[in-house]
């Protein structure tokens, strides 16, 4: 694994500025397994707040790494996420995924006016009551496997096929229209495309989203589709706003819960301690899930950037106005200052702080609710139904996936 540091020749990928630090450069390489990044870890310990540049995009941003500094930084309405929009930030992937007027590249009051739309439909009360119907698709999914007979394949047999299903539910995407998101959302959350083949990607999204808008207007339906789309009618929700919006909660919950309780299974399963602490009494599961949320590196590199809109002072350094900023939750997740052996699993903490996985402030993650209850839902049916749960092949033949934003096993072969 390359961990190209600082860069300190003279050469194109030097830019070194003495009253700034010198800028390290982070070609986000493919990471197996749970392997965290060699420099978030270093940066970490030794310079908190880092320059760094990344492969795609022009000049440097600022990196925050450090727990509190993060907190403080995401909180701050001095940091901006709407003057990333044409400004070719320096960036792991060669264009933005997020779409311009997307939740997550606005500001309030814009910003304000999105969340409060679909919060409602990812509030903890209405997760809590989607998880009577989520256990019934799991456990039906589980009946598949079982009368299947070992060995199985998770990530085709239930980590994918759930979320989907829930969200498809949740959302109003037609069961038989899964498939056709799946295949643009495996382009678009590649990090090695082309612009042209993720703008085509995207243009054939809004298209979809456009049609069944039309049909949810003349037939609503109770799904949080109908309730954006009335909205719209509404004057609350430009018609590009509403697409964004769909394609944003369609493209994380396919593909980040599928990774999340993959790898949570995984983690599992390679550390059978841990596992049979979790067997003894279930409920210590939501306590699991949330160290599993600290411990497992979801993703390669950073998120999205902000932009300072006046000069701010975090953690000793001055980040000027108009300076780009990321800030590594996963780092943050590892911050010895604040948990104890930040680099193991240890399912038992009780001087837990919360975790960052999902992030911090205004952005927080509006999937968050969701994923903890599938993940949650995904454990506990593989715990009480398949007792003997096992990898059916050694943990290093497991195959990751490369190029991509978000980390996971390609494939999860289990027997039991
Ligand atoms: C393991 C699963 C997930 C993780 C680790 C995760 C993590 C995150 C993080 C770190 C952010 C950004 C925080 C920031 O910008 O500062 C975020 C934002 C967001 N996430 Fe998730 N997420 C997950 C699942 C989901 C799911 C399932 C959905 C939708 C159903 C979702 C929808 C969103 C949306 C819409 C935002 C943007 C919120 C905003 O900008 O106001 N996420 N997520």
């Amino acid at each position: 694994m390359t961990d190209a540091g600082p860069v300190t020749d003279a050469g194109p990928l030097t830019e070194v500025c003495p009253a700034r630090g010198t800028a390290h450069f982070w070609p986000v390489d493919h990471l197996p397994e749970l392997e965290f990044d060699p420099l978030l870890h270093r940066l970490l310990r030794e310079e908190p707040i880092a320059r760094i540049r990344l492969r795609f995009g022009e000049g440097e941003a600022w990196l925050a790494t450090r727990y509190e500094d993060i907190k403080e930084l995401t909180s701050d309405p001095r940091f901006s996420r709407e003057l990333t929009v044409d400004r070719p930030v320096t960036s792991m992937t060669p264009h933005v995924v997020a779409p311009v007027g997307g939740i997550g590249r606005t500001d309030p009051p814009d910003h304000t006016r999105l969340r409060r739309l679909v919060a409602q439909a990812f509030n903890r009360r209405r997760v809590a009551r989607l998880r009577v119907e989520t256990e019934e698709i799991a456990d039906r999914l589980v009946d598949a496997v079982l009368d299947q007979g070992p060995p199985a394949e998770l990530t085709s047999a239930l980590t994918g096929p759930l979320p989907e299903q829930v969200i498809g539910r949740l959302l109003g995407v037609p069961a038989g229209d899964l498939g056709l998101l799946q295949g643009w959302r495996a382009v678009i959350l590649s990090s090695d495309h082309s612009l042209a083949e993720s703008n085509g990607v995207k243009a054939e999204i809004a298209g979809y989203f456009r049609t069944l808008a039309e049909h949810r207007a003349a037939h609503p339906a109770d799904d949080l589709f109908s309730e954006l789309v009335a909205a719209h009618g509404a004057g609350a929700l430009s018609r590009p706003e509403l697409i964004s919006l769909s394609v944003m909660i369609v493209l994380n919950a396919l593909d980040q819960i599928r990774n999340q309780a993959s790898t949570m299974v995984y983690t599992l399963l390679t550390h059978p301690g841990q596992l049979a602490w979790l067997r003894e009494d279930r409920t210590r599961l939501p306590a699991a899930v949330e160290e599993l949320l600290r411990f497992i590196p979801q993703r390669n590199g950073v998120g999205m950037p902000r932009i300072a809109t006046e000069d701010v002072t975090v953690g000793g350094v001055t980040i000027r106005s108009g300076e780009a900023v990321y800030v590594s939750y996963l780092a943050a997740n590892r911050d010895p200052t604040v948990f104890a052996g930040p680099d193991r699993l240890d399912l038992t903490r009780t001087d837990r702080p919360p975790n960052l996985a999902f992030g911090h402030g205004a952005h927080y993650c509006l999937g968050a609710a969701l994923t903890r209850m599938q993940c949650e839902v995904v454990l506990g049916t593989l715990l009480d139904r398949l007792p003997g749960l096992r990898l059916a092949v050694p943990a290093a033949e497991i195959r990751w996936r490369r190029g991509t934003v978000n980390r996971g096993p390609e494939t999860l072969p289990i027997s039991w």
